[in-house]
């Protein structure tokens, strides 16, 4: 434990020295959803492969960039492509990232990713905005000794998307006149998509979105006391009655098609940030 505040506290140390403000908000952008890259007012950009302890993303539709600089007036820090679960990583190396984010003083997280829509409500190209999710990686990145000085032994899960941040989010789309859902969010490990049984269970347990990313970030978050807001871009649909196949090909033109709608609502949001 001890170790692993000492890491963090390297990697921070590492990407203080090469800024000089305090970044205050934390965004992590995921599968084909990294363009909102080109908003950011770019300071510095460090490759994961510089930074002390951090992972190195493998999966290609993933960049591994950290961009610091300023977005929508506020000063954030960007991780572009995440790491995930199915890649091998420990849960701790996962979320790795987000314990640095917290140590460099950053209290509020923007996550996203790409999902598959379960809602019957839903079209390709949807946002919705994560109100809950339901853990079945089978796996938890707080699992092991737990360090007090980063976070309780046992987190409380009653409010992990801040209720305020969501109503914010429902605000800018109402005013953009942007179609949004808001819905519950289900983590498998992957690799694989789900069977046509599995999505049928997924949607009778009731989830509205389906992916392999964001719940250990987001757990790690809330232990850490950040506020979080996530967004999943529907990627594809798996609705009662209607399983289309899915690839990772379809994954990512469907975000890329999806992503200027995710980066204004993203943008939107950060500016209006307290
Ligand atoms: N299942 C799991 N993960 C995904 C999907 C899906 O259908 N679409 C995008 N990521």
């Amino acid at each position: 434990m001890e170790n692993l505040r000492s890491k963090i506290q390297e990697s921070v140390r590492f990407i203080q020295d090469r800024i000089d403000f305090q970044p205050e908000v934390g965004i992590i952008l995921g599968t084909g959803l990294g363009a909102l890259v080109d908003d950011v007012e770019c300071d510095r950009v460090i490759p994961y492969q510089d930074i002390p302890h951090f992972p190195i993303s493998t999966v290609e539709s993933h960049h591994g960039n950290l961009i610091l600089g300023e977005l929508s007036g506020k000063k954030v820090m960007v991780m572009q492509g995440r790491f995930h679960y199915y890649e091998g990583y420990s849960l701790v190396t996962v979320t790795f990232p987000v314990r640095v984010m917290k140590g460099m003083g950053i209290n509020t997280l923007v996550v996203s990713n790409a999902a598959g829509g379960m809602n019957r409500n839903m079209k390709r190209g949807d946002l919705m905005i994560i109100a809950d999710h339901i853990n079945l990686m089978g796996n938890n990145p707080l699992i092991g000794p737990n360090d007090p000085e980063l976070g309780p032994r046992f987190p409380d899960m009653m409010k992990v998307y801040d209720p305020e941040l969501r109503e914010l989010a429902l605000t800018i789309a109402t005013e953009k006149g942007m179609r949004i859902h808001q819905g519950t969010y289900v983590v498998l490990a992957g690799p694989n998509f789900e069977t046509p049984a599995e999505y049928r269970f997924l949607i009778a347990i009731g989830a509205d979105a389906v992916g392999m990313s964001t719940v250990p970030e987001v757990i790690v978050a809330r232990h850490s006391g950040m506020r979080v807001f996530g967004v999943s871009c529907i990627t594809d649909l798996a609705v009662d009655g209607v399983i289309e196949e899915v690839s990772e090909q379809i994954v990512i033109q469907a975000a890329n098609e999806a992503e200027p709608k995710l980066t204004m609502l993203i943008r939107e949001l950060v500016g209006r940030l307290k």
